[in-house]
């Protein structure tokens, strides 16, 4: 059969509340302009993000019920254990309450002045706690990645010439680290192939550098390289993770994408010194081993997540999805970042409004606008939450203008879609009467959070 449907079916439901386009006016400038500021009762279709926003399975509001909440040694814990293990082939597992706690110890432990951490893109929570230790982060990215309207199947690759040079210059032992995020969130939820992972692992194991995988959508980038990478199409979705986890040294884990969660992640990594220090910050900071910040349910949650979310029914439904909104947009004419990601669409904010200069936030601009205009959340990935400032306080912009349309998983139908597609559709067709915004308050870090802005 042509059309790829749901591999579920709903057996609970959430209203969802309309609003009038003046009340949505209102709500924007009560929120300063910024759509985290925005109450959620007050979205239509929030595409705000992919994370912990996914739709549990019946199997795992079961295991919900199995969660044993004992302080110690929890049989939840080993069951959560057991699956990571299963996925990476990692002996020390750490889990944590949510990815940036499984960063802010690992940085906190390998940071510091004086140190690089090399990725193809940093996502801004990992940056941050890069930059949080005093050590720098250092984006790149592949040349093919960075060109938002030119096709190519791995734009999440890192440029491994790049990375050879740049550890010459740097000197391998300032440089604790190399991280791959797979998928590449903020460079278009783009995927890294297996070549390039074992090309960069190449290079790190002659400079004895460790490599970690940020492996939030793990299962998401497995299936992109089944689809498109030579000598994969008859491999299943596990045997490509485990591949994919066999060359890392270590890994984040941010479990509220691909493990279905709400809440919840983990540090998993093979250096048993590594382990421990790790394991002694997460006491202090997190809690005990076996629980690390979350409760014995979560870990339940998690543990069956992560093995339903490799099912390839599933997958193929999730990345055709995306990639349906992506299509349509497409034939409209309007600028998508392509091809379309693993967990969301990118619209290329420069190239729909491009009479809005990036020191006025065009990204913002057009993310204000979907919500007006349909009550759409999306968020600005571009020089709002990336920018930084020189020392004449002039912006330094990001190199990319995207505002990401992130799909909850199995929460969203075809006609959701439909509608966003449409929303977007009567913003482009009007788009040369939205202008730009301005930053009137702002955070040091990571400052798109919470800054509040006005339109110029
Ligand atoms: C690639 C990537 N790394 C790390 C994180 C941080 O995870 P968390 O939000 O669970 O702290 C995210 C969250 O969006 C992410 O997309």
């Amino acid at each position: 059969m042509k059309t790829i449907i749901e591999p579920f079916r709903i057996k609970s439901v959430e209203p969802i509340r309309f609003t009038s386009r003046e009340e949505r006016k209102r709500i924007l400038q009560n929120a300063a302009y910024n759509a985290f500021r925005i109450h959620s009762e007050d979205v239509l279709i929030d595409l705000l993000t992919d994370s912990g926003t996914s739709a549990m399975s019946s199997r795992q509001w079961a295991g919900i019920m199995e969660g044993d909440e004992s302080y110690a040694g929890s049989p939840s814990f080993f069951r959560f254990e057991e699956s990571v293990r299963s996925i990476t082939g990692m002996p020390y597992i750490i889990p944590t309450h949510q990815g940036r706690a499984a960063e802010k110890i690992i940085f906190t432990i390998l940071g510091g002045k004086g140190k690089y951490f090399l990725s193809n893109t940093l996502f801004d929570t990992t940056r941050a706690n890069i930059e949080f230790s005093g050590a720098e982060g250092i984006d790149l990215l592949c040349p093919e990645g960075k060109l938002p309207s030119v096709p190519a199947p791995f734009k999440g690759n890192m440029d491994v010439k790049a990375l050879r040079t740049r550890i010459e210059a740097l000197g391998a032992e300032h440089i604790p680290m190399v991280i791959l995020t797979v998928t590449n969130n903020s460079g278009g939820g783009q995927p890294v192939s297996l070549d390039n992972i074992r090309s960069v692992k190449a290079v790190c194991k002659e400079f004895g550098i460790p490599l970690f995988l940020d492996a939030c959508r793990f299962a998401e980038n497995a299936y992109f390289i089944k689809l498109r990478e030579e000598g994969y199409a008859d491999k299943t979705v596990p045997e490509i993770a485990r591949e994919m986890f066999s060359y890392a040294d270590g890994c984040t884990m941010s479990a509220k994408k691909d493990a279905f969660a709400n809440i919840g992640g983990f540090l998993a990594m093979r250096d048993l010194e590594l382990g421990i220090r790790c394991r002694n910050l997460l006491i202090i900071t997190e809690g005990f081993t076996t629980y690390g910040g979350l409760a014995g349910r979560d870990l339940e949650a998690i543990a069956i997540g992560l093995q339903e979310v490799m099912e390839e029914p599933y997958l193929q439904y999730r990345i055709r999805s995306i990639e349906y909104l992506a299509d349509k947009l497409v034939a409209a004419g309007v600028p998508v970042m392509q091809p379309a990601g693993g967990h969301a669409v990118y619209l290329d904010a420069k190239a729909f409004l491009p009479h809005i200069p990036v020191d006025q936030y065009p990204g913002q601009s057009l993310v204000c606008a979907l919500y007006e205009a349909g009550g759409i959340r999306s968020v600005e990935i571009g020089s709002l939450m990336f920018g930084k400032y020189d020392a004449e306080a002039q912006l330094i912009p990001a190199a990319l203008e995207l505002v990401r349309l992130a799909i909850p998983r199995r929460v969203y139908t075809q006609s959701h879609i439909d509608y966003v597609a449409e929303v977007i559709l009567e913003v482009f067709n009007n788009r040369a009467q939205l202008r730009g915004l301005r930053i009137i308050e702002e955070a040091p870090l990571l400052r798109h959070f919470t800054a509040k802005l006005q339109p110029v």
